[in-house]
């Protein structure tokens, strides 16, 4: 069991230490390999993704990766973000997992991760015009809506498409295609909701959704909604998976430059992903629940900041272990 470890920028080593140490204790024939990625790769290489580090991905079981991105390059040519993009695309794992659970809500987004506005046709025109192209291929949406619909089985039987389909050609397209994927899930009750509404009800009855099922850019910002309506980013893991390739698995929230190197990031959301590594890219449906079960109760003794408490960041995942009822090899 081979793990290809990228630990992140800002706050990413701080939330990735945490998991490493977790991960082996759970399970100590892991192995991990950490590999550079990010503003540090930029840094030493020129590259936020070395080849090696791309080629160490495609070979491992798993990537768990931290947050990226550094203000250090926010104006930059090269940057982190461009290299989290490439590894998606190269490792095509076009079905990000984002579940967001609280009291009665209970909801998964299931989010296009390789296509619309984030790979389109971008450029400048000649009379200075910048424009970022919305994209997909009818084959995009089929596989992910296809994704959606058996997840939902699994659960509470219900997807809600949503897309902006009174406004975009690419959304008539996919509402068009999740209809036709629907019919071969009878089981699965499917509607469909137009983005902004969308964003809308997931504040006012976040109860009522199980799957949501969306395009890329719309799933990033109602993840984050998602989140902080479940008790916030710093719980919010996730996993990205294709067809037989590794899965990446990060959590939803960023590097954090605001708090970076105090010592008091939640590292819940990157211990839940770790979990969703564990169950969906590892085979360890086990070890995933008792790590489950053990986040959940560090939030109730050692809750960091972010949710009015002082743990740090460390101490979080020393009550993890201890909740694991192993003792860390570190
Ligand atoms: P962010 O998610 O990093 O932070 C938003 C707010 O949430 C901040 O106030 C931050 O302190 C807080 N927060 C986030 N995670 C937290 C945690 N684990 N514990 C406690 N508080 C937490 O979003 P941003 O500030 O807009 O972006 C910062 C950088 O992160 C940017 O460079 C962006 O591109 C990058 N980013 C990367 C990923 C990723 O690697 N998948 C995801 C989102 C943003
Ligand atoms: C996320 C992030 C990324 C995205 C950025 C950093 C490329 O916001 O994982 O949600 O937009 O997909
Ligand atoms: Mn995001």
């Amino acid at each position: 069991m081979r793990v290809a470890v990228l630990s992140g920028d800002c706050i990413g080593p701080e939330v990735s230490a945490e998991a490493m140490r977790v991960l082996e204790a759970l399970v100590p024939q892991i192995e991990l390999v950490e590999l550079p990625f990010g503003a540090e790769a930029i840094r030493q290489r020129g590259d936020p993704l070395p080849a090696a580090t791309l080629e160490a991905c495609r070979s491992a079981d798993a990537v768990l990766k931290g947050p990226i991105g550094h203000p250090e390059f926010d104006a930059a040519d090269i940057r982190p973000e461009q290299g989290l993009l490439r590894l998606r695309a190269e490792l095509d794992v076009y079905a990000n997992l984002r579940p967001a659970r609280q009291g009665s809500v209970d909801l998964l987004i299931v989010r296009e991760l390789v296509g619309g506005m984030y790979f389109g046709a971008r450029g400048v025109r000649e009379d200075g015009t910048v424009f970022d192209t919305c994209e997909y291929h009818p084959q995009q949406v089929e596989r992910i809506c296809r994704r959606a619909f058996e997840l939902a089985r699994s659960r509470r039987g219900h997807v809600t498409s949503v897309d902006k389909a009174n406004i975009l050609d690419t959304s008539r397209m996919w509402r068009r295609v999740a209809t036709d994927v629907g019919r071969d899930f009878p089981d699965v009750i499917v509607d469909h909701m137009l983005v902004d509404n969308a964003a809308m009800q997931l504040v006012e009855r976040p109860e009522r959704f199980d799957v949501i099922v969306t395009e890329n850019m719309f799933g990033d910002i109602l993840s984050d909604e998602a989140a902080a309506i479940t008790g916030g980013l710093g719980l919010a893991g996730s996993a990205s998976l294709g067809d037989g390739s590794p899965g990446l698995f990060e959590p939803v929230h960023g590097s954090a430059p605001d708090i970076a190197g105090t010592g008091t990031a939640n590292p819940a959301a990157m211990l839940r992903s770790t979990a969703l590594m564990l169950s969906l890219g590892l085979g360890r449906p086990d070890e995933a629940r008792l790590l489950e079960h053990a986040v959940d109760a560090a939030l109730e003794t050692a809750p960091t900041p972010d949710l009015g408490g002082v743990a740090t960041t460390r101490e979080f995942g020393d009550a993890v272990l201890t909740a694991l009822e192993v003792r860390s090899p570190l």
